[in-house]
């Protein structure tokens, strides 16, 4: 038997209960805290030695894919796990912006693009990749191909083996093997683990109508081995910066949580839940199917401001509502939750407020194409609101200390305006949450950490 929201509330029980229950096929039970539970590593790619962008892969007729202004070093922060194949360790980074697993393997060709000149030195930043043959064998066809919204691309085969992430054994998975690559990679992964849904796998070949595959997670639940959820914890630390913070074990750890929550301090009260779309809520990729392929969800409301600020009437945004200070945006736009993109990509006509707001107010470095502010400026609220609760970025994932401009000066903010779809909540808003991606109901939910 199924519950529903409604049937919970006409059975007497408050909305807020703290811990949040959901629906599954025991009945209706609390998030709980599981045993398959993977530390993921921080690492931060120095800006300089970088170039690229979100990994989210190009689907079908994005042709005018809405990229950053300036595609330099946007993507400089990647979670990482281990995962196993066959009985090999790789390190891989964590995305759920698409739907492929793969990794590379030797013999791997990294190329260049023709833009780059014949003297550039192609350098795809992967690490060791598998080795050998994968015990299920190979598909002659289809080839596995992908490009993604930053000109990279993958291409090679699919192949067959046991995939294990930490205790959790995905038998004779069909995963990507690469040998041909244009990447811009931090230089310790050797893949990706997509964990979108099936649907996103059939984006294929030139018509990318191929027949889906069921992806690592998907395999995972439906062999039930796991609840159909995993829930993430991003934590701002990175091993980079020094043993304290990041320690793997620790509530200040990353952690990728198989089934249940990770074992990180959350506000039980914040608990907020909220439907997850289908493909067609993105106008951008102009779908015609309502399959459900990323995490895609609406949220309610949108709050930036100064609190302290003493606002005119007069002055406050038309069409807005403006509380101490802060004003709340109630248009409604579709966003994808992205663990593999650094920063969050919203509409123009909301960042430019919150660039504003910065005091002083954040600006346009043509040299790095990005928005910075002086990295000690007043740092404005900038919260969403989901299913009832405001969850505020940090700010320091507004103004980022550890990503400047050469002087020094200024720092990059972690929102960045773009013209069109697909929006992005990227890492720098999942730092100060723990997201539940629950499959069974459709639904994703969130929780404020508690300060780490
Ligand atoms: C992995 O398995 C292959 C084939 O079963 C075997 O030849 C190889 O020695 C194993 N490698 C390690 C590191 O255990
Ligand atoms: C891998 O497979 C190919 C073709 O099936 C075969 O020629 C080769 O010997 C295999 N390599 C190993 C290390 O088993
Ligand atoms: C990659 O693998 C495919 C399938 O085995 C093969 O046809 C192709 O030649 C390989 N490419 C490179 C660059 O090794
Ligand atoms: C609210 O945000 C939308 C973008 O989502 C923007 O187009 C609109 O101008 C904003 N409204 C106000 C009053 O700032
Ligand atoms: C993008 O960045 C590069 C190098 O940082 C700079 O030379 C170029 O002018 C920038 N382009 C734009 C459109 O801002
Ligand atoms: C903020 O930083 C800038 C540049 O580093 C400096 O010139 C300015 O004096 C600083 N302002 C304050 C209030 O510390």
């Amino acid at each position: 038997m199924k519950f529903t929201l409604l049937t919970l509330l006409s059975v007497g029980i408050p909305p807020s209960i703290g811990r949040m229950l959901h629906a599954t096929r025991r009945g209706l039970v609390p998030d709980s805290v599981t045993s398959n539970v993977v530390p993921m590593r921080k690492h931060i790619v120095p800006s300089s030695a970088h170039r690229s962008s979100a990994t989210t892969p190009i689907y079908r007729r994005t042709a005018a894919v809405n990229l950053p202004a300036n595609l330099t070093n946007v993507h400089d922060v990647y979670y990482i796990i281990d995962m196993v194949v066959g009985n090999q360790t790789l390190a891989v980074s964590v995305d759920t912006g698409s739907s492929d697993t793969w990794f590379v393997s030797d013999p791997l060709e990294c190329v260049r693009f023709w833009w780059q000149g014949p003297e550039y030195l192609p350098n795809c930043g992967l690490a060791e990749g598998f080795v050998g043959n994968l015990s299920g064998g190979v598909l002659d066809n289809p080839p596995f191909v992908r490009s993604y919204m930053d000109t990279t691309f993958v291409s090679g085969y699919y192949g067959f083996d046991d995939v294990t992430i930490g205790s959790i054994t995905a038998k004779n998975q069909r995963l990507g093997v690469v040998n041909y690559t244009f990447w811009a990679g931090d230089g310790l992964t050797s893949g990706l683990l997509g964990l979108g849904y099936p649907f996103m796998t059939s984006l294929d070949g030139p018509e990318q109508n191929q027949p889906p595959y069921d992806p690592v997670f998907t395999t995972m639940w439906k062999d039930k081995l796991i609840d159909p959820l995993f829930s993430i914890a991003l934590s701002r630390e990175s091993e980079d910066q020094g043993e304290t913070g990041g320690e793997v074990g620790t509530p200040q750890g990353s952690y990728l949580a198989l089934g249940g929550l990770p074992p990180v301090e959350v506000d039980e009260e914040s608990w907020a839940r909220t439907k997850i779309h289908g493909v067609d809520a993105i106008p951008e990729w102009m779908f015609e199917q309502s399959d459900l392929g990323l995490y895609i969800i609406k949220p309610d409301s949108w709050v930036y401001g100064r609190e302290t600020e003493d606002v005119d009437p007069n002055k406050a945004d038309k069409g807005a509502i403006t509380t101490n200070g802060l004003t709340t945006n109630t248009t409604q736009f579709p966003v994808l939750i992205d663990v593999g993109a650094t920063l969050s990509l919203l509409p123009k006509g909301l960042v430019q407020k919150l660039y504003a707001a910065f005091d002083p107010p954040a600006k346009y470095l043509s040299t790095n194409g990005l928005f910075f502010a002086l990295c000690n400026a007043t740092v404005p609220r900038f919260g969403i609101n989901i299913g009832g609760n405001t969850f505020y970025f940090a700010p320091d994932d507004l103004l980022r200390q550890t990503a400047r401009d050469p002087s020094g000066d200024y720092c990059r903010i972690g929102v960045t305006d773009v013209n069109g779809g697909p929006y992005v909540l990227g890492v720098s808003f999942l730092t100060s949450v723990v997201a539940v991606f629950d499959i069974e109901n459709t639904e994703m939910r969130f929780a404020s950490r508690t300060k780490y």
